[in-house]
């Protein structure tokens, strides 16, 4: 293991304590995996795609603590967040007579981690679960903070419980095999932070932009830190959305309309995020909560991460429609993550109209 890329970010909520490790080779590492929850048996839960790659590695780390060890392949992708992706693994878990210590492990992206998150929460009222997430995506969002979650055809995300991992183990060399259009789709995630919470982040990200996109193991490092360091402490003051946490959510509401109405998996779930935030800047700007300039430059820096930043065509009714399902909706008045001051954010109503405007000013004719 590379020691000088090697950092812990620490997660405390009223639903568990739990370390975030980063660092480059954590999958062959024998101290990463030491001190989880002791059981006689673990099932690692992937897909084909992550699992070939992996799978072995994680299996040959978990050997020493587990007698049993158990691969499960979900099919891949976001069309296959869903109730029968889920219940396989309850299947498999039944089948094998998994009892209520058996540790699930969540080898994969964000959506392997979301739904295997669900399942550690609901098999038998809850058995413990780890995040051994390998999208830059996952790594800086989605492992950290125990939301899970399958998606309805309705809604994105809309069953699912808040259920903290004991652990979250980013092994940043997983990166090197991620698809271009999944490092980009990461970057979304990466860039939220930087308007919501920390402008310094932002002038860091705007600057190493090109070492990223480059993967350049320092750099991602460091956006891997900076980004779980947020997100603790963000979800450290409120778990379970009351408050703060919402901001979290910066380009979701129009992200997950574009999910929803193009079918799961047109766009990857980072790129809907991107465009959104275009649209939740442009909206913060429209407004008057932010200067133009300041929409703009995010818009470019999304761009400039290979993220989508034109609007896919969608009727304006249809839009309204989509959005009237998201969680923050109330009364069916449209409720957005915006912009009140370059790095910080609160949730706002906006006007349909304003909505509409922005939309049509970022779709090409
Ligand atoms: P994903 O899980 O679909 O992974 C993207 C693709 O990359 C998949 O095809 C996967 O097989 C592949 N892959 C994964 N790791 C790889 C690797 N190291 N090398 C090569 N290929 C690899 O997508 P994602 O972007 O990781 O996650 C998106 C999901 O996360 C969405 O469902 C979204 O709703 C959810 N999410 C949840 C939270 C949360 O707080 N729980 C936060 C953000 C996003
Ligand atoms: N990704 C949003 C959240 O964790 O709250």
């Amino acid at each position: 293991m590379n020691a000088l890329s090697e950092c812990r970010v620490a997660v405390a909520t009223p639903g568990g304590r739990y370390d975030i490790l980063i660092g480059d080779g954590l999958l062959h590492s024998a101290p990463a995996w030491q001190g989880l929850p002791r059981a006689a048996r673990a099932l690692i839960v992937s897909n084909p795609t992550v699992d070939a790659a992996y799978g072995s590695a994680l299996q040959a780390a978990l050997a020493p603590h587990y007698a049993g060890i158990d691969r499960l392949r979900l099919p891949d992708g976001e069309a296959h967040k869903d109730w029968a992706s889920l219940e396989r693994i309850f299947d498999h878990l039944l089948a094998q007579g998994c009892d209520r210590k058996t540790v699930l492990f969540a080898l994969g992206g964000g959506v392997v981690g979301d739904m295997t998150g669900f399942a550690a929460a609901t098999y038998m009222r809850g058995v413990p679960f780890v995040q051994v997430p390998t999208t830059l995506l996952a790594q800086v969002d989605s492992s950290v903070g125990g939301k899970t979650a399958i998606n309805h055809p309705r809604g994105k995300n809309m069953i699912g419980a808040f259920y903290q991992p004991a652990r979250v183990v980013c092994d940043l060399a997983t990166l090197d095999t991620l698809p271009p259009r999944e490092l980009a789709a990461g970057l979304a995630e990466v860039i939220k932070y930087g308007p919501i919470a920390d402008l310094a982040f932002l002038d860091w990200i705007e600057a190493n932009l090109p070492a990223l996109l480059a993967r350049d193991r320092a750099a991602l490092a460091q956006a891997v830190r900076r980004s779980c360091e947020i997100k603790a402490r963000v979800v450290g003051a409120d778990e379970r959305e009351s408050g703060l946490r919402a901001i979290l959510n910066f380009g979701h509401t129009f992200g997950h309309a574009i999910e929803t109405g193009l079918g799961y998996g047109a766009w990857l779930h980072g790129e809907a995020v991107g465009c959104g935030m275009v649209l939740a800047a442009d909206l913060s700007a429209e407004l008057g909560l932010v200067p133009a300039q300041f929409a703009e430059r995010l818009a470019r820096l999304i761009a400039a991460a290979g993220l989508p930043v034109v609007a896919p065509p969608m009727a304006g009714e249809r839009w309204l429609e989509l959005m009237r399902i998201d969680k923050k909706a109330e009364g069916g008045e449209l409720r957005f993550v915006l912009i009140e001051s370059p790095g910080r954010a609160a949730v706002r109503a906006a006007p349909d109209a304003a909505v509409l405007r922005v939309i049509a000013r970022r779709t090409r004719a």
